[in-house]
């Protein structure tokens, strides 16, 4: 799978990672067999989807049980791990309201360790690059199945994160017009 080989390549040997809408658990299943140096803590907003990831990774033991997770919670449940080395959230920014991207990026602000990375996967829009047929045509089937969703544009996520103090330190052209990017946390001896 593409991703994983971008995650070996971020990500160091071992840390604890938080999933980020884990879905099915399928990503969870996947690279939680792979990257075995790493803990695994998926979460969703819905929970008829921890069942689902309990399923898929019932069988891992560095992948922890899934826990419930709105993104828009203020402050996120304290059961999650309050300080992770990596974030991972595939597929969900073009499928919520803009209000959970605003609502990432101050989560994983609050949860990342200094040095620590969130990782983001999936279509954006992006100016100076022309769209994909393929992603216009998701992003206008998203916005009428609610007008609340639709595929985000690159440099308004930035401007989110930088508020935040992330930056966008990696940006990989995937298949299918996916992007995956990789948003850095300042390490704290490195803040002026
Ligand atoms: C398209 S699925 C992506 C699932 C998985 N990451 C994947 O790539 O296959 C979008 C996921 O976002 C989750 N989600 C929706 N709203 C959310 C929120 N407010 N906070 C966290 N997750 C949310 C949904 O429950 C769903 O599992």
């Amino acid at each position: 799978m593409p991703i994983l080989a971008e995650l070996k390549r971020l990500l160091p040997p071992q840390g604890l990672m938080l999933e980020i809408a884990s879905g099915t658990g399928q990503h969870a299943a996947h690279f939680g067999a792979e990257l075995t140096g790493w803990r695994w803590q998926p979460t969703d907003f819905d929970p008829a989807s921890l069942p689902s990831i309990s399923a898929w990774c019932g069988d891992l033991a560095n992948v922890l049980p899934p826990l419930r997770l709105d993104v828009l919670t203020d402050p996120w449940p304290c059961e999650l791990p309050h300080t992770v080395d990596a974030m991972y959230c595939a597929n969900m920014l073009h499928i919520v309201p803009w209000a959970c991207t605003a609502a990432l990026m101050p989560g994983a602000a609050r949860q990342l360790s200094s040095g620590g990375v969130l990782i983001t996967y999936g279509p954006y829009l992006e100016e100076g690059v022309p769209t994909a047929a393929g992603n216009l045509e998701f992003d206008a089937d998203l916005r009428s199945r609610n007008p609340a969703f639709g595929l985000r544009q690159l440099s308004m996520v930035e401007v989110e994160a930088l508020a935040v103090g992330l930056h966008l330190q990696r940006r990989v052209a995937m298949p299918a017009n996916n992007l995956l990017l990789a948003w850095g946390r300042l390490r704290a001896n490195s803040v002026a």
